[in-house]
């Protein structure tokens, strides 16, 4: 049996009792075995969720680059680590093999060093999906700086707010980003950012679309001038285990989005430990996933993961509708893709076109099929299993958040029987458990409440930069000892979960997580508004939509109101980006609140999700008139 490599159920149930009987022995065991440490740990875990306080195997000294890279060079020095797709089908593909992707960190990392970069300094990373992105965050690893990757479809004011909040020195971005028929000015975007940035020294930017950008002086620098100087070998530097590897930031129910910090040693064997499963990958294969590397899920699982278990990565520039709606399915067929990971949404807007987009293409090399970032309805499920499977690819429903660096609640394909929309089991050494309102944990089966876990495992976060009492009041205060994930879950009757959605303010759009105060804060902006509050819908390929309801000042207002709802967009967009754009705009003369104030989003869920069949209790409302009243005008 390994406890590395789990391959049928029952090994699976015994390597789970295993982690969870003793979790510092299963952790150390594969930490050992299956990782090139510069000295070990003097202790696997300390641990106290009230503090809280999580540490992983410190004392322990090591470079994640080294595990992801030059650990690979004697045996896989001509394999190809990172397979680019360029966004134009007619532009060549490039396959990075392992020993040039070495030598291109180790420039880099040079590089970085010769323009003032130290161990622990943030550097910012707004990069679109190319070779440079996976490139710059393995080489900020190198020298151990902490990178901040930016998702490039956040605005200027989105990730100037960003840059401030870690205080980055330098921001690594490109002249343009291609997506389907559109270049997008991303150096426009960071020019506009970099004006309330007093603390970024130097802008580097890389050559893509060749668009024109104005280059300030002594600030800004083409990537490509400052390698020609750069060594191709750099030593690693070697960092503590609990030592930050990056931030990345995520939308909070209230206030400013949270960096979330990720340290060394337990992200680096937790993400490698659970792409080796997850995916059952294996040394030929050729492993694809198609969210962008801005997200945790391009971190953990096209980046650190894979190029830890020295996988052959694919790294896709474009969108799934370009040139046509094969895209994806082309791409699996050009490279005989054997993984396949992918969100619900994208299922979901694929699934509405015609068959032929998948059926003209060759999918016989898929073996795992994928989901994240939301709950796959079964349709879509089946749409997936049907025609991309053609039911013989297990599917894997993974759950798991920025906060979690790892999937957290997976089958194991080929070891555990799937159900549509369930995402089954937890992983080894992932100990889940329900909690009812009263803080009294839920036992036994067919049960339903709100998801935690009850102890550590490597790579959870560790903190919210610069606020470690909002990661615990966020994380640690709901329930006494246990992480709090903000989702709701059911376990049905043999002990499967299934996650219902998030039970705080926290919207999954397209698979992208979404608070409704930065949202709200922004509509707040517009000198019309008085007062604003979002909630989600049901959206068939979203899965969620945003539904506003606003209070204008004067009522009088209402005359303009398609250029308002236009201008909220706007202003939308503006602030955070096009994903936190509204669908359905309805001005309202006042929003219901409870005696204390407190909007009761409840109802206007209720409203927005056309489900106003039974109200709940609204007998602690303030103004229960003006439920009639947004009822009768409600956008449904
Ligand atoms: C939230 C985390 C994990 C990477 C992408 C999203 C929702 C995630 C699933 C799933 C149902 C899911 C949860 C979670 N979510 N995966 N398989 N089934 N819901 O990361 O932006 O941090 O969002 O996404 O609500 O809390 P994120």
């Amino acid at each position: 049996m390994s406890n590395y490599h789990i391959k049928h159920l029952e090994e699976y149930w015994q390597v789970y009792r295993k982690s969870v009987r003793n979790p510092e022995d299963f952790w150390e065991e594969i930490a050992e075995e299956h990782f090139l440490w510069r000295k070990k740990w003097d202790k696997v875990l300390t641990w106290d969720f009230k503090k809280p306080e999580v540490k992983w195997f410190e004392g322990a000294k090591l470079n994640i680059t080294e595990n992801c890279l030059d650990r690979h060079l004697a045996t896989r020095a001509d394999k190809t680590a990172i397979l680019f797709e360029p966004n134009d089908p007619g532009e060549k593909a490039q396959h990075i093999t392992y020993k040039e992707l070495h030598a291109r960190v180790s420039q880099f990392a040079n590089m970085l060093k010769d323009q003032g970069i130290q161990q622990g300094d943030r550097v910012c990373i707004y990069l679109p999906m190319i070779p440079e992105l996976a490139i710059s965050i393995l080489a900020c690893a190198r020298i151990g700086a902490v990178h901040s990757v930016v998702f490039a479809g956040f605005s200027a004011t989105a990730l100037a707010s960003r840059i401030n909040d870690c205080d980055c020195k330098m921001i690594i971005c490109s002249d343009g980003s291609y997506r389907g028929t559109k270049t997008i000015d991303l150096k426009n975007i960071v020019d506009e950012a970099l004006d309330n940035c007093a603390g970024i020294k130097k802008n580097l930017v890389v050559k893509r679309t060749g668009n024109q950008v104005n280059m300030r002086k002594d600030r800004d620098y083409w990537v490509e001038d400052l390698l020609a100087n750069a060594a191709t070998t750099c030593p690693a530097t070697i960092v503590d285990a609990e030592d930050p590897l990056f931030i990345l930031y995520t939308s909070g129910s209230t206030g400013k989005p949270k960096g979330m910090v990720h340290t060394t040693g337990g992200y680096m064997v937790y993400t490698a430990y659970s792409f080796k499963n997850v995916f059952q990958y294996k040394e030929n294969d050729v492993y694809w996933c198609t969210a962008d590397i801005g997200w945790i899920t391009g971190h953990s699982y096209i980046v650190y993961g894979p190029l830890a278990n020295g996988a052959t990565t694919v790294m896709f520039e474009g969108v799934p509708s370009y040139p046509d709606y094969g895209r994806f399915w082309e791409i699996v067929e050009k490279y005989k893709v054997t993984q396949f990971y992918t969100a619900p949404t994208a299922i979901r807007a694929l699934a509405k076109e015609h068959l032929d987009f998948v059926e003209k293409h060759d999918l016989s090399s898929l073996k795992v099929l994928g989901t994240v970032g939301e709950p796959i309805n079964e349709e879509a499920w089946h749409w997936y299993n049907d025609h991309v499977g053609k039911k013989n690819n297990p599917i894997v429903d993974t759950w798991w958040q920025t906060e979690t660096g790892g999937i957290m609640i997976s089958p194991i394909p080929y070891s555990t029987p799937t159900i549509p929309t369930f995402a089954t089991l937890p992983l080894p050494g992932i100990q889940p458990a329900l909690m009812d309102e009263h803080g009294q944990e839920i036992k036994g089966n067919q049960v339903e409440g709100r998801l935690t876990i009850k102890f550590p495992w490597p790579s959870m976060a560790r903190t919210i930069y610069g606020n470690h009492e909002r990661y615990r009041d966020t994380y640690f205060s709901a329930y006494d000892n246990m992480y709090f994930t903000g989702d709701g879950a059911r376990r049905d009757a043999v002990g499967y979960y299934r996650i219902t959605g998030r039970v705080d303010d926290v919207i999954i759009v397209s698979g992208h997580n979404l608070g409704t105060a930065p949202i709200e804060d922004a509509i707040n902006e517009h000198p019309a508004v008085a007062e604003s509050a979002i909630v989600g819908f049901p959206h068939d390929i979203k899965g969620n939509a945003l539904y506003g309801y606003i209070t204008l000042k004067e009522t009088g207002e209402s005359r303009r109101q398609d250029n308002l709802r236009k201008e909220i967009n706007q202003l939308i967009t503006d602030r955070i980006g096009p994903i936190a754009k509204l669908d359905k705009i309805q001005f309202t003369n006042g929003l219901p609140k409870t005696r204390s104030g407190k909007i009761m989003r409840r109802i206007l869920r209720k409203i927005a999700s056309n489900d106003t069949g039974n109200m709940g209790d609204t007998s602690t409302l303030l103004n229960p008139e003006v439920v009639q009243e947004i009822m009768d005008n409600a956008l449904v």
